[in-house]
């Protein structure tokens, strides 16, 4: 990147230089170990993760600002520390050497200004050069209006950049009369990217009437912010863009390695993520940025007016808010994600916390350049102990296997079926939502070639168990791979939403084998299907299939057989989350 030496200086005097910093309002320190969390509360609490992000306790939901900043990944996310449910919303903030083990740092935005006093938003980090870190973020002002803060740290010679002081000239942008935004509808502000002709630029999501859309903002010190002509993207009847997230993927070669966010180039493409407040599902487009119009052209899409418009989705079950950095210690892209409770609010509030994320995916462009690709980073690996493989072995029509040898609730399970009776699938003579076709052809409801996969967080008799699973149909003489997480009977407790998952995977059964990756943790099954072309993440709370209680299963319900070539699986050690 070019950037001319004099644009440097001004640049940083501007924002490390001199200000007078008003003195903040005192920093409420919160403890980071809670003595009042009894090793009785921990004992007796079934559905904490183990190696899934979580504090010990109150709500969670989006990640924020994620970065890695002096050999450490940082992680802030938003955060109640009065309660399981949402508000007073602070950045909490953790530190971790390898994506896996968290250690938690005192809150580091919370509000102290006109322009945050009800509450700090979410928001990301950009690393200007020479790599300082800086945090832009909603604020929620006394109108409560959504306005966008700046915030750098105290001292960047602390790599745990545990203290933020916030610009006094926040808020840096805010909604006008002249841009007709409504001040309920302006927030979550992406890593800024840096253009040819100096300026960085910044995305805003939003929405017009139903027109959502990511608002552009343009900056020369990252202090003034002046909003461009157009937004960088727009579409009707879509309804309010939350977070969105704006990045290159590389398009040739190499596919798996990320790149920062300023680049651009030939051999990239970028990718458009955002967070739709209507569907709550984080949806993505592939296209081209076109930096002289400052426009992001997708490649294709589907009707607007509806949600249709974006038929891609990082992942098909309950995920949302999430964001992605570049990390430039491994060279790739990592994508973090909330995902919420399904358990009842009242049930939240007596478990005492709600909300947990998922584990850190690399993500990259599929060869087909049509699709991402997502896998959990490597570094969750290290926990994997005691593997169990199977050599080959065939699964029967209506047979049951265990897999023995693993903690049924804190696995890491990878299988992958061989199919050679494809031309007895079951016909799907319409296309249908494959959400509608998970929930009407559970695993229970016998098919021919399929359903196949796991069952897991099992109760010995089966009175509860979450089945993740393929099912293959013939449709318009192709062969088409379903995949579900069927979560009917995951629980007794009728109170939990329940909801079946399910997407189409686009893999050929004929030519390639059907892999399927299970993360599970307690009360969390995050699947990965086609070598992660396609993701369901699950929420499940047993009340037999517990602790020790549990079982995992492979399972064949349809009437062919099918070959598992392979089965590798791993109990997973405890992480150190926070
Ligand atoms: C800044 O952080 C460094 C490293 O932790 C520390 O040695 C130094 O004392 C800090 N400076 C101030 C002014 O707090
Ligand atoms: C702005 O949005 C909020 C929430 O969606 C709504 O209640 C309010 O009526 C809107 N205001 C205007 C002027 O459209
Ligand atoms: C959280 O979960 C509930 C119920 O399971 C769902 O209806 C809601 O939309 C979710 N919220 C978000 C933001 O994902
Ligand atoms: C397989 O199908 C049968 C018949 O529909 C059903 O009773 C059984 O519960 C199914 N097995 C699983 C694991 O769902």
């Amino acid at each position: 990147m070019a950037i001319s030496p004099i644009l440097l200086v001004t640049f940083f005097s501007l924002i490390y230089g001199n200000y007078v910093i008003p003195i903040e309002a005192t920093h409420h320190v919160y403890t980071t170990l809670d003595e009042s969390l009894s090793s009785e509360y921990s004992s007796n609490q079934p559905y904490r993760t183990a190696y899934h992000f979580q504090p010990l306790k109150n709500w969670i939901n989006d990640p924020n600002g994620p970065m890695r900043y002096g050999g450490l990944y940082h992680l802030f996310y938003q955060y109640n520390p009065k309660g399981a449910v949402w508000g007073n919303i602070v950045w909490a903030h953790s530190v971790s050497k390898d994506l896996v083990n968290w250690t938690p740092l005192d809150h580091a935005i919370h509000p102290s200004q006109p322009s945050d006093i009800n509450g700090c938003w979410s928001g990301s980090a950009t690393l200007l050069p020479g790599g300082k870190p800086v945090i832009l973020y909603t604020g929620i002002d006394p109108n409560n209006h959504q306005v966008q803060n700046l915030a750098i740290p105290k001292n960047i010679s602390d790599p745990l950049l545990r203290e933020w002081k916030k610009s006094p000239k926040n808020p840096l942008m805010q909604p006008t009369f002249s841009n007709k935004i409504n001040s309920s509808s302006f927030r979550d502000p992406t890593t800024a990217w840096l253009g040819k002709d100096g300026f960085w630029r910044v995305l805003i999501g939003s929405k017009i009437n139903t027109k959502g859309m990511a608002i552009l903002y343009k900056s020369k010190n990252f202090v003034n912010w002046v909003e461009a002509k157009h937004p960088l993207h727009s579409a009707e009847g879509t309804g309010m863009w939350e977070c969105p997230d704006f990045y290159p993927v590389l398009n040739q070669n190499k596919l798996t390695i990320g790149v920062d966010t300023s680049v651009n180039g030939d051999y990239v493409k970028h990718v458009l993520k955002v967070s739709l407040d209507d569907t709550k599902h984080d949806h993505y487009l592939i296209g081209t940025y076109d930096a002289v119009k400052d426009i992001f052209v997708p490649d294709n899409h589907g009707l607007e007016g509806n949600h249709q418009y974006f038929e891609l989705r990082y992942d098909y079950g309950k995920y949302y808010a999430s964001k992605t950095f570049f990390d430039d210690g491994k060279n790739r892209r990592v994508l973090l994600g909330w995902v919420n409770e399904s358990s009842s609010v009242a049930d939240d509030v007596k478990k005492g916390w709600s909300g947990i994320h998922t584990i850190p995916r690399a993500i990259w462009l599929h060869k087909s350049g049509k699709q991402l690709v997502q896998w959990p980073v490597k570094e969750i690996e290290n926990l994997r102990m005691n593997p169990v493989n199977w050599p080959t072995k065939v699964i029967k029509g209506g047979e049951l296997i265990p897999i023995t040898g693993v903690n049924p609730v804190q696995a890491d399970v990878e299988i992958s079926f061989e199919v050679n009776d494809v031309g007895k699938a079951e016909i799907l003579d319409h296309m249908i939502d494959p959400q509608i076709l998970c929930s009407q052809k559970g695993a229970a409801v016998k098919g021919r070639v399929g359903p196949f996969g796991l069952l897991v967080v099992a109760s010995k008799g089966l009175q509860e168990y979450t089945a993740v699973f393929f099912r293959i149909f013939r449709y318009q003489h192709k062969n088409l791979v379903l995949m579900c997480s069927d979560q009917s009977r995951s629980s007794l407790n009728k109170e939990n939403d329940m909801t079946t998952y399910g997407t189409f995977v686009d893999v050929d059964p004929l030519h390639e084998k059907l892999s399927l990756r299970s993360l599970i943790d307690h009360s969390v099954v995050e699947s990965f299907g086609g070598e992660g072309r396609a993701c369901i993440t699950a929420r499940v709370y047993p009340t037999l299939a517990i602790h020790d209680k549990a079982m995992l299963y492979a399972f064949n319900n349809g009437t062919s057989a099918v070959k598992i070539t392979r089965l590798n699986a791993w109990s997973m050690k405890k992480a150190k989350i926070n």
